[in-house]
């Protein structure tokens, strides 16, 4: 395995890795090139632990754009699969429960590539009805001490029409598990509602459920959709313009107080949403090591964990189970989606433990995910469902 390095004469990397040339230009901080000199295969990627120093030396963004190119360039090989870990949701068969959360492949550039990574479902996005640039950068933060990201990327994305474009390359009955797209609304949108009504109706065909995003930190005022009367309006208007047979999901922050949990709970069992997502970054800074931890935006990773947690055991509790849950937020390993499942998710989903542990991960926690189910005698993924939270 060599590694040569020109960055600071000639700004390209080259890797050979037991044969395999992966070769990148990268200028300006953006990503120009990316090529195979021969097919990667996942050996490769078990190498995270070796490459991720490298990695490292570039910008959390750009190291991103590379992950991108490098998923787009993998041939599809089979992952691990346990009948124990199927399960139906929304009346959607998912092969396992862990799931790629949104805001990796915003534009729905690997959506077909990132199974190959073990995950049973890919959620794309966010998407908005324009292109939009999103906010100045730098704007995305690896605080590493902490195994946590902080970004407000702002719902950079190339727009409704770009994404349609790719998504309708897809058959989605082909692929080996579901893929959701994440709808938003753009930043200088006068009309917030009639964004998500015509995103719904431009892209729920060409997924297989669709979630509603009110809970980005970094889009101003977004999260005031989750007030009751506001979110009655959007749900009602959302919900009847989805296509048919295309569930509709709802992804909420963690920042909220009790009333709020009731009353969004009210709201989705009322509008007949089919799942609720647990949640997205927290704009709380519980305390951090990392010199980042002033940087404004969503805190993700290791220290959303406890509180994403508690937000799933709330919103539990708060439906009486009558919602099926999607927990999400600091999930890093088996144990971390076991304890998840157990409080009340029916799925869970994952992206900031992927900077840390690298792309093996999902198929890292489905293979001791199956282990634990058995270990503890259950037949199925589902029947661990809430055990340790009970109504
Ligand atoms: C860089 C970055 C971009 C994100 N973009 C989106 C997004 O566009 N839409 C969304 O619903 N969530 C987005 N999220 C939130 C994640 O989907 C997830 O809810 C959150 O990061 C918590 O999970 P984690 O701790 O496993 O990362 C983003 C997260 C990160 C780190």
């Amino acid at each position: 395995m060599t590694f040569s390095c020109t960055e600071s004469s000639c700004p390209q990397f080259t890797f050979d890795i037991f044969g395999q040339k992966l070769i990148y230009a990268h200028r300006f901080g953006t990503l120009l090139r990316l090529q195979r000199a021969q097919p990667a295969c996942h050996s490769g990627w078990m190498l995270y632990s070796l490459l991720r120093p490298l990695i490292f030396r570039f910008d959390a963004e750009s190291a991103h754009r590379l992950s991108i190119g490098a998923l787009g360039l993998m041939p599809s090989l089979p992952c691990f699969t346990d009948k124990v870990l199927a399960s139906r949701v929304a009346g959607l068969d998912f092969p396992n429960p862990v799931g790629l959360a949104p805001g990796y492949d915003k534009n729905a550039e690997i959506a077909a590539p990132a199974f190959g990574l073990g995950f049973g479902s890919v959620e794309l996005g966010t998407v908005t009805p324009l292109p939009q640039a999103g906010n100045p950068k730098p704007r995305l933060f690896r605080l590493v001490e902490d195994r946590a990201v902080i970004n407000r990327m702002g719902f950079n994305n190339d727009g409704r029409e770009k994404v349609a474009e790719r998504l309708s390359k897809l058959d989605l009955s082909k692929l080996p598990g579901r893929i959701g797209i994440n709808i938003g609304a753009n930043k200088d949108s006068v009309d917030r509602i009639a964004d998500y009504v015509a995103a719904i109706q431009r892209l729920g065909l060409l997924a297989d459920y669709v979630t509603v995003n009110i809970s980005s930190p970094n889009t101003p005022g977004l999260r005031a959709l989750q007030d009751k009367a506001a979110l009655d309006d959007l749900l009602g208007k959302v919900v009847a313009a989805a296509p048919e047979g295309r569930p509709v999901f709802l992804k909420v922050a963690p920042d909220l107080e009790p009333a709020d949990v009731a009353d969004i709970c009210q709201s989705v069992l009322e509008h007949r949403v089919a799942a609720l997502i647990v949640s997205n970054t927290t704009i709380t800074r519980p305390p951090l090591k990392s010199h980042h931890r002033e940087e404004s935006g969503g805190l993700s990773g290791a220290p959303l964990r406890d509180l994403a947690h508690q937000r799933l055991i709330d919103f539990r509790r708060a439906s009486g189970g009558k919602i099926p849950l999607i927990g999400v937020g600091g999930i890093a390993n088996a144990d971390d989606a076991y304890a998840r499942i157990r409080a009340g998710a029916s799925l869970v989903q994952l992206y900031s433990a992927l900077v840390y542990e690298g792309p093996s991960l999902a198929d890292t926690i489905n293979r001791g995910l199956a282990r634990r189910l058995k270990r503890d005698g259950f037949s199925s993924v589902t029947d661990a469902v809430g055990v340790d939270v009970p109504l």
